[in-house]
């Protein structure tokens, strides 16, 4: 098993109108020195949940963690080692990075520290739309940040938002061209997700139109060497984030700091309270993720069952695991494994899942090459109806 951290960094410059992560105009919060402890507590008190070991990835995400200094980065990587989760050469260590934040002295700091992986959130090259959006950066900004990780050869991966208000395939079209141009091992691109009556939900492309904008990013992609291994993960072969993979290939993964999600699995040593897994997870509010380690300073568990109010964990029945397993692994593009399925799930369950597939086989959602499901690419549009029908309830299995 493969085993990952996350550390959520909840600051940004400014809140972009469309985003609903848990984070924090700077000016909001606390100084990031005081955030930095509360999540050096928080790893004190759980430290206990994983046995110690070096990780295969390491995830600075946010919000922005390229805004605070690169210091307290490097306090949180020398932090989780002192109590035993090490990095080393082999570990994939990401940082998001955001336009115009990232300093050559600071991105020396990361490099001598282990960062070897910067996910840029460039979103757009052009102004107009960065702006409609309240993006602080510019287009220039994101070049100069790109020519300094050009400078030092570094792996370096894009999100790109597409399907913005009055934005048309030929902009999108550029915003590719550009992305790949410069150099990106990877591309995420996510299409704007807003409820309806949100300001940016006017004006947008129609869903037949963002389908079209999808199919361009991945024929496009797709020439330039790009593989889909994801449902919105584009990589040069062998530039997969590790990372993400432990999400959807049922691996353990710790996760960190406000609103941070974990998932335990069962191991040997857990089997009995914990048969199917568990997952947990902080609160949103920074004042409550504050009052609630502080109310627990100094003290250790073992595990988040003794530890967190029961709003805050689930120890997962099998139905819910399996429609985790078939959610998580219908989104890469290898698919769902039959023998995995058999050897995690009694025989009933995987005849179950069988027959589902039969259906969806013959509604040309998903196709089957002998070891895997794997979606369509009518099924990859369809995504949701797909994992609705791969969705359990208790008693259906
Ligand atoms: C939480 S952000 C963190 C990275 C960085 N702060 C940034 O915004 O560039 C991760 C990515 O989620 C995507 N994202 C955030 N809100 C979204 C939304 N409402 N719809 C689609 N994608 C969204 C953005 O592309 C962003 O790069
Ligand atoms: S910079 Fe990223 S995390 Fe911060 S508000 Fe904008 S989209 Fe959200």
């Amino acid at each position: 098993m493969a085993f990952g951290i996350y550390i959520h960094i909840p600051y940004c410059i400014q809140r972009c109108t469309y985003c609903d992560f848990a984070t924090y105009e700077q000016s909001k919060i606390m100084p990031p020195d005081q955030y930095i402890e509360l999540l050096f507590e928080e790893i004190r008190q759980k430290q206990n949940y994983y046995p110690p070991q070096q990780l295969d990835t390491l995830y600075f995400g946010g919000g922005t963690p390229s805004l605070i200094p690169a210091h307290l980065i490097v306090a949180i990587i020398k932090e989780l080692a002192r109590v035993g989760f090490t990095t080393g050469p082999e570990t994939e260590v990401t940082i998001e990075i955001n336009p115009a934040t990232v300093s050559e002295e600071k991105l020396k700091i990361y490099l001598d520290h282990g960062i070897n992986r910067f996910s840029v959130g460039a979103q757009s090259f052009d102004d107009r739309l960065l702006k409609m959006v309240h993006r602080e950066h510019s287009a220039k900004q994101t070049f100069e940040t790109l020519d300094l990780l050009r400078k030092y050869n570094l792996n370096f991966s894009f999100d790109i938002l597409f399907a913005l208000p009055t934005q048309a395939l030929e902009g999108l079209k550029n915003d590719v061209r550009i992305a790949v141009e410069l150099g990106s091992k990877h591309i995420s691109p996510y299409c704007l997700t807003v409820p309806d009556g949100h300001p940016l939900s006017k004006g947008r492309a129609v869903e037949e139109e963002q389908v079209d904008m999808f199919d361009f990013i991945a024929e496009e992609l797709g020439q330039h060497g790009f593989q889909q291994y994801e449902i919105s993960n584009f990589a040069l072969p062998g530039f997969e984030s590790r990372h993400n993979l432990l999400y959807w290939t049922d691996q353990p993964y710790w996760s960190l700091g406000l609103s941070a999600h974990s998932h335990l699995p069962r191991t040997s040593a857990n089997s009995d309270k914990n048969k199917w897994g568990t997952r947990y997870w902080n609160v949103n509010s920074i004042g409550e993720y504050k009052n609630q380690i502080l109310s627990q300073k100094g003290q250790q568990f073992a595990d988040p069952t003794l530890q967190l109010p029961a709003e805050q964990f689930e120890i997962l029945e099998m139905h819910q695991t399996l429609t985790d397993f078939c959610h998580t692994s219908m989104r890469l593009m290898q698919g769902l494994n039959e023998k995995q399925l058999q050897e995690k799930f009694p025989a009933g369950v995987s005849y179950a899942v069988g027959s589902i597939m039969n259906k969806l086989i013959s509604s040309n959602w998903v196709k089957f090459d002998g070891t895997h499901w794997q979606l369509t690419n009518q099924g990859l549009v369809l995504s949701n109806k797909v994992f609705q029908e791969l969705t359990f309830l208790k008693g259906d299995v």
